[in-house]
């Protein structure tokens, strides 16, 4: 089992680039499903869960090809097969295949999604959908099978009670071969539902209002292939951001969307940090003084709830108290007693953390329990006396490319233990 080993102190400064973003590259992956052509996708990140996306898409038949950075899939052979368990348990976003199978094979059979630990997470929606176009869904076992009617399904008008990105994403997939036009209404409007809405135009759908509360799809009666770069990775991007600004660093990050981040740079500024954007880069220079915030988090254009615990990180050491409220999901606070381990001091009430900023932070083995959470670990390590050892890295390798290396490059003193023990003592090295 691998550890990440970060000895604090180090004002972060240099270039970094942000990889393309792993919420992007999956629902495209999955996408692929949809025609018996050739999909190439560039930019595609290094990750372990691009990794499970391909392999599922394996299991279903698909041809996959990776190259660093590419993908070519090919689903001429592909087939309504049952989901793995094994695979779908390991991440969420599994759950994107439903919509592409039962769009072009008339069946869908898929175990109840896992992925991060970050309360209920229903797919409540993603039925919602599936069944407003005329499918009919049974459950059991620990599966749910859709199948469509031997007429195929239909476009539908369909509220989203929820402006759910995966939804969303199902939502546009399914429109794409239905009969009909399909009305999206309260759709998510995250960059990567428009990324997701480009690469699907681009195999030959009509795809309008991505990125807007309502997205409209004409369904064709079959797709074509295509090639597709997907976009950078806005929470990659903010996990950087934050490790420049709780070090007093000055970093320049390359390959961003400026305002793919606005909510992020914004709230940065409000805590002290000064922030520059030219073209795709965007530099970040704090002197370390955090200045305390509130921040909600909120489906985009809001305050991304991918970037909650790594800001977190940084209010903890604050000239004062901030307030930081998850609306977006359930029991995403699990990394607040691993911060306070490090000697943060951060109480939970409700649906809100209470973070009261202290001087400094000191380093201790702790585990990361998510993915953003072990993010969150490793900026507060950053900062912190003395050595971090991170457990549970896996966590942070399904979202985060060559993060040692990366940080690293930026002057950190971090390092990836293979084999770690599980226990090493604080402040040891
Ligand atoms: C995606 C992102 C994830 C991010 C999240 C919110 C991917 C692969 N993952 O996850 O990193 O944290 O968006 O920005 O893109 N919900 C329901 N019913 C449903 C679906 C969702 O109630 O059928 C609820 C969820 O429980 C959650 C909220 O809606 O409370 C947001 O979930 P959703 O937007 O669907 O997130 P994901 O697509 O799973």
């Amino acid at each position: 089992m691998d550890s990440i080993l970060i000895r604090g102190g180090v004002r972060l400064s240099g270039r970094v680039v942000v990889s393309g973003a792993k919420n992007a590259a999956l629902p495209a992956i999955a996408a692929a499903l949809l025609t018996d052509d050739e999909v190439t996708i560039s930019g595609v990140p290094a990750l372990d869960d691009v990794d499970t996306m391909c392999e599922l898409l394996g299991n279903l038949g698909v041809a996959v090809s990776a190259a660093p950075g590419r993908i070519r899939l090919r689903a001429s052979d592909a087939a309504a097969r049952p989901a793995p368990y094994d695979l779908v348990r390991r991440m969420r976003a599994s759950f994107l295949v439903a919509g592409p199978l039962l769009a072009r094979f008339g069946a869908a059979r898929m175990p109840m999604p896992g992925g991060c630990a970050i309360g209920s997470r229903p797919i409540n929606l993603h039925l919602k959908v599936f069944t407003a176009m005329g499918a009919d869904l049974a459950t059991g076992n620990g599966y749910i099978e859709a199948v469509a009617p031997s007429t195929g399904l239909r476009g539908a008008r369909v509220y989203l009670d929820y402006p759910s990105v995966g939804a969303t994403e199902n939502a546009m997939m399914v429109g794409a071969l239905a009969n009909g036009t399909t009305v999206i209404e309260n759709a998510a409007q995250e960059p990567e539902v428009v990324d997701l809405a480009n690469l699907l135009s681009a195999m030959g759908a009509r795809v309008r209002g991505a990125g807007t509360g309502v997205i409209k799809i004409d369904g064709a009666a079959e797709l074509h292939g295509a090639a597709h770069t997907i976009v950078p990775d806005r929470i990659e991007a903010g996990t950087y951001m934050a490790a420049a600004a709780i070090t007093g660093g000055d970093v320049v990050i390359d390959n961003v969307v400026p305002e793919h981040l606005a909510a992020a740079i914004s709230k940065l500024r409000e805590a002290g940090a000064a922030i520059e954007t030219q073209g795709s880069s965007l530099r970040v220079r704090s002197s370390g003084e955090i200045q305390p915030l509130d921040v909600k988090t909120m489906p985009y254009p809001g305050f991304p709830t991918d970037l909650q615990a790594q800001f977190m990180a940084i209010l903890s050491i604050a000239r004062g108290t901030s307030i930081i409220t998850e609306t977006v999901f359930e029991n995403r606070f699990m990394h607040v007693d691993e911060l306070n381990r490090m000697g943060a001091r951060i109480k939970i009430d409700g649906r809100s953390a209470v973070v009261e900023g202290v001087e400094a932070l000191s380093g201790a083995p702790v585990r990361a329990t998510d993915l953003r959470a072990g993010a969150a670990l490793v900026v507060a390590a950053l900062v912190s006396r003395g050595e971090t050892e991170i457990f549970g890295v896996s966590h942070i390798d399904r979202g985060y490319e060559s993060i040692e290396r990366k940080l690293g490059a930026l002057g950190a003193l971090i390092e990836r233990r293979a084999d770690a023990p599980e226990f090493v003592v604080a402040g040891a090295s």
